[in-house]
């Protein structure tokens, strides 16, 4: 039988057959069983839940969907910019816009124009990536505005017309007529648009938008390292495949792992094969290109983090979850000190100095170099509860949070005692030990603390971990128990990351 006509003999007589019926039917065929998952998420949606979380949508709507007149001024604003582009591409680059404004997903106030360059096959990577850098530097000086240079798997360039209050990415692609022709990885992003605007409808896309908020909010939105999050392509797969947001949320708050998801037929994949393929426990699968996990960004935390606020809200629809307003607070520091005192955590701040470059290049060394720092203090003893890197100009930042510790001894973990040698030379090795013990089959030392503290450990840093690529600790100092004025409000919005308070 057809599996549409399955699907809607399905619905009509979902109330009328135990669950379990319809599996033995389906079970079989993997695109049926699809079709079952589909009903199962329709029969335990709870009407009354559907018809809450949707009035709450609607109302965050009036809030983040961008107006009619703002449309229409970003559509001016992006087409001005094209006709700039025109004048300086040559006639065989494309000039397309893609992203956000040209699905109808973007957040209001947030005008950000995504335009290829699409260059003929003719031009080799290199070369339009040098291209592209070079038009988008001239745009920007036509348009009267300020850039930068941005990564993603190429450089591109980066627009501000601060008096507009605009921003738009300029990037180089190359053109191609089917996707096995890629030559750079934004090449797919045409493609991506044309699947976006011919499978969503403007309900859905009002969802993508309440999605993207919802996220933002609990700072899991977007794929760049520094988040970990979900793309905003990711978060329109999304709502494709679970056809509402109500039942994204639903079905998130009991994700299993691995999740692996085909939007393309609305499947769940349960073979294991894509998951040995993209090695990953969280796969959505580019439905332009099978190559492609489109959840590759998406960190193991942010993942279920997400799943934490779904689960918070089905079990309790409220509009509280999506405003949170003590983020921005002008009281930021009251509260950050308050939480200081309450939790008894002591503080520690290095500071390093970081070249002018894009926070793209700089975040993920410090973020290393702050991982690094964190492994080294528990080799040492000490317990580190927070570690929150972040970029503030000039200066790379690294904030420790850490119960009192002082110590006179430390455990160090040896090899396994059924690996004869290693735990010989292990102890060998360590003769100055107060003694050794075995736990868990493995070797410790129980040694002399060096350091007691962990200000003395962070003063005494090895050399290798104070310098890393563009991230020089060199003549850093450390901060203990005070968190300098100008850093209150960058370290409370990294806090609130990571808590909520
Ligand atoms: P954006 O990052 O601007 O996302 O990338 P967006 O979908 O427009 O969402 P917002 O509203 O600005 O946050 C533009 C498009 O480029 C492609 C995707 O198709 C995305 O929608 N893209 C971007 C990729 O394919 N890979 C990436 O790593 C980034
Ligand atoms: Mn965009």
């Amino acid at each position: 039988m057809h599996s549409k006509v399955l699907h809607e003999m399905v619905f009509q007589r979902k109330y009328l057959l135990p669950l379990l019926h319809y599996e033995t039917y389906f079970i079989n065929d993997p695109y049926d069983v699809a079709i079952y998952t589909l009903c199962k998420h329709k029969l335990y949606m709870d009407k009354s839940f559907k018809a809450s979380a949707e009035r709450i949508f609607d109302r965050i709507l009036k809030d983040i969907k961008p107006s009619p007149a703002e449309v229409q001024d970003t559509t001016y604003r992006a087409n001005s910019l094209m006709d700039i582009m025109g004048k300086i591409v040559p006639k065989d680059v494309e000039l397309r816009i893609v992203g956000s404004i040209s699905r109808g997903t973007n957040l209001k106030g947030d005008a950000d124009i995504d335009i290829f360059m699409l260059f003929s096959k003719a031009y080799k990577k290199d070369r339009l990536v040098k291209l592209g850098l070079e038009y988008g530097k001239k745009a920007a000086r036509l348009a009267k505005g300020t850039c930068e240079i941005k990564y993603a798997e190429h450089p591109y360039i980066r627009l501000y017309l601060k008096s507009a209050g605009l921003k738009a990415d300029i990037v180089p692609a190359s053109k191609i007529a089917e996707i096995g022709e890629m030559a750079t990885t934004v090449d797919r992003t045409p493609f991506h648009t044309e699947f976006i605007n011919s499978n969503l409808s403007d309900r859905q896309r009002d969802e993508v938008r309440v999605l993207k908020y919802f996220l933002k909010v609990h700072h899991i939105y977007g794929a760049e390292v520094k988040t970990g999050g979900f793309s905003g392509y990711l978060c329109e797969l999304l709502i494709h495949q679970y056809g509402s947001l109500a039942k994204l949320l639903e079905s998130a708050s009991s994700f299993k792992q691995p999740l692996i998801l085909d939007p393309l037929f609305k499947k769940e994949i349960t073979d294991g094969e894509r998951q040995k393929k993209f090695a990953s426990n969280f796969v959505v699968v580019d439905p332009v290109d099978a190559n492609r996990n489109v959840a590759a960004g998406v960190s193991t935390e942010s993942l279920t983090r997400f799943m934490i606020i779904s689960r918070q809200f089905v079990s309790k629809p409220s509009i509280s979850l999506f405003y949170r307003e003590k983020f921005a607070s002008p009281q930021a520091h009251q509260l950050l000190s308050k939480f200081i005192k309450e939790s008894g955590l002591e503080t520690f701040i290095i500071t390093a100095t970081v070249p002018e470059k894009s926070e793209d290049v700089i975040f993920p060394q410090l973020r290393k170099v702050a991982g690094n720092i964190g492994d080294h203090l528990r080799k040492k003893g000490f317990d580190i509860y927070f570690n929150l890197p972040f970029v503030r100009g000039k200066s790379g930042i690294i904030l420790l949070m850490a119960p009192r510790q002082r110590l006179t001894s430390r455990v160090l973990k040896g090899p396994s005692v059924f690996v004869a040698d290693a735990s010989r030379h292990f102890a060998m090795g360590h003769q100055k030990a107060l003694g050794f013990f075995v736990s868990e089959s493995a070797i410790h030392a129980l040694e002399k603390a060096k350091h007691p503290t962990i200000v003395s450990a962070l003063e005494d840093l090895p050399a290798n971990m104070r310098f890393h690529k563009d991230i020089n600790l060199r003549k850093s100092k450390v901060i203990h128990n005070r968190i300098p004025k100008e850093m209150e409000f960058d370290a409370y919005c990294e806090l609130l990351k990571k808590i909520t308070i």
